[in-house]
């Protein structure tokens, strides 16, 4: 990578030239949220100070460059997944918005009955579980779940097991864990998913910044994830769905713009993809995100994974020589994420000590209690590369455990 600078890349993100309780800030919570260049501001800047309207609505000049603006949005992001038309990106919240819409279309098509069952993972964000939670309540489907093995990898033999149990309709799992940072075999799990004939949709929220996404190799049906994960705006996310399979659900949420015709007594739904887009959308939203993904772009994937991985590589081997450290999930299949316990000590104690000395970490159950469950604890401290992290600043993260450690034994 003799291209990739994160010091340069640093000068693109005002926030990160602070100081924290009077310490440089050095910012490890990524995957909670990412930070957002200067570029993406501008885009959002730009769009309220120039060419602000309601989209797809009115004949006036500021409408249609707004409507042209927002669908080159749609196509950078279909681009940018690999889809086969831009009408299969639909914009929504975030990911936990594209799940919901995913589950609520489901529910209404009233394809999924008490004879079938859903299945998820172990390793499942809250955002994950719920709706199909919910969903199974709905249909009276049971939903299964693929257990988590000690390294922190998906029990691919209980799969295959549940997937021949019963009629699957659904397999839904992440791409990469947020609570442990598992890359998991998700080609594997679609295409024995689809020999069995089930749906499958893919949470994508912690892999859309780390990895190149194509959802037509993938073979997936759904592929969700956020705004703000990928360095762009909160309250802006994608769903990406199979043109057939989202012609053939209803919609979910009724208003304006998702309609052909309206009478009192009947109405007729519009064309994909505004069939799934009721209301005035986030249009500043879809497009600083369509300029956070041209910035990842130029950035290079693969180069900031290879970079996120050298720095995970390194804090891992940093960590693993304090006495007492327990690392949750050991496979190599990782992705920019250390969640880890140091001895007794607990990790909201960590984590506050390591906020007085500039570092930002996430600390608790990361919305996986199950997955908590799943290895006894109640929640870990975790660590999350992005593009602009540097080895100084793994150095000063490794600094702080051990002196945070010290103060708290
Ligand atoms: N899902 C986000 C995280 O893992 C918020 O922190």
């Amino acid at each position: 990578m003799p291209d990739f600078d994160p010091l340069s890349i640093r000068n693109d993100f005002p926030i990160l030239q602070q100081e924290i309780n009077g310490k440089p800030l050095v910012y490890l919570d990524n995957a909670a949220t990412s930070q957002t260049p200067r570029q993406v501001v501008d885009a959002s800047t730009r769009y309220y100070s120039r060419t602000n309207a309601n989209i797809h609505r009115a004949a006036h000049k500021l409408a249609r460059e707004a409507t042209a603006a927002h669908e080159a949005a749609r196509s950078t992001v279909a681009k940018h997944l690999n889809t086969t038309h831009d009408h299969e990106i639909i914009f929504t919240s975030g990911t936990t918005d594209a799940i919901n819409l995913v589950s609520n279309t489901l529910a209404l098509s009233e394809q999924i009955s008490s004879d079938d069952s859903i299945i998820i993972s172990g390793l499942e964000h809250h955002s994950n579980i719920v709706p199909w939670q919910i969903l199974c309540q709905r249909t009276g489907a049971a939903l299964k779940v693929i257990p988590v093995l000690d390294d922190g990898t998906l029990d691919m033999n209980a799969y295959s097991a549940l997937l021949a149990e019963s009629s699957v309709k659904l397999v839904a799992v992440n791409h990469v864990s947020n609570a442990l940072g598992t890359i998991n075999p998700v080609q594997t799990i679609i295409s024995k998913a689809k020999a069995q004939g089930a749906l499958v949709l893919i949470d994508g929220a912690q892999a859309a910044p780390h990895l190149t996404i194509d959802v037509q190799a993938l073979g997936c049906d759904f592929y969700a994830f956020s705004g703000h994960k990928v360095y762009g705006p909160t309250g802006i996310g994608v769903l990406y769905g199979r043109e057939t399979i989202l012609n053939a659900l209803p919609p979910w949420r009724g208003g304006g713009e998702m309609i052909k015709e309206v009478t009192f007594e009947h109405t007729t739904y519009n064309e994909l993809p505004f069939k799934y887009e009721a209301g005035t959308p986030d249009i500043e939203g879809a497009i600083a995100l369509a300029a956070a993904i041209d910035y990842m772009n130029a950035l290079g994937m693969e180069s900031i994974a290879a970079h996120e991985k050298s720095l995970q590589e390194l804090a891992t081997s940093a960590l693993l020589e304090l006495p007492d450290i327990h690392i949750y999930g050991s496979t190599p299949e990782k992705a920019a994420v250390i969640s880890f316990r140091l001895g007794n000590i607990h990790p909201y104690d960590l984590g506050t000590l390591m906020d007085q000395m500039g570092i930002a970490v996430r600390t608790g159950h990361h919305c996986c209690q199950p997955l908590m469950a799943r290895f006894g604890i109640t929640g870990t401290v975790r660590a999350s590369f992005a593009a602009y992290n540097t080895e100084e600043e793994v150095a000063q993260f490794i600094t702080a455990i051990k002196k945070s450690a010290m103060m708290l034994a």
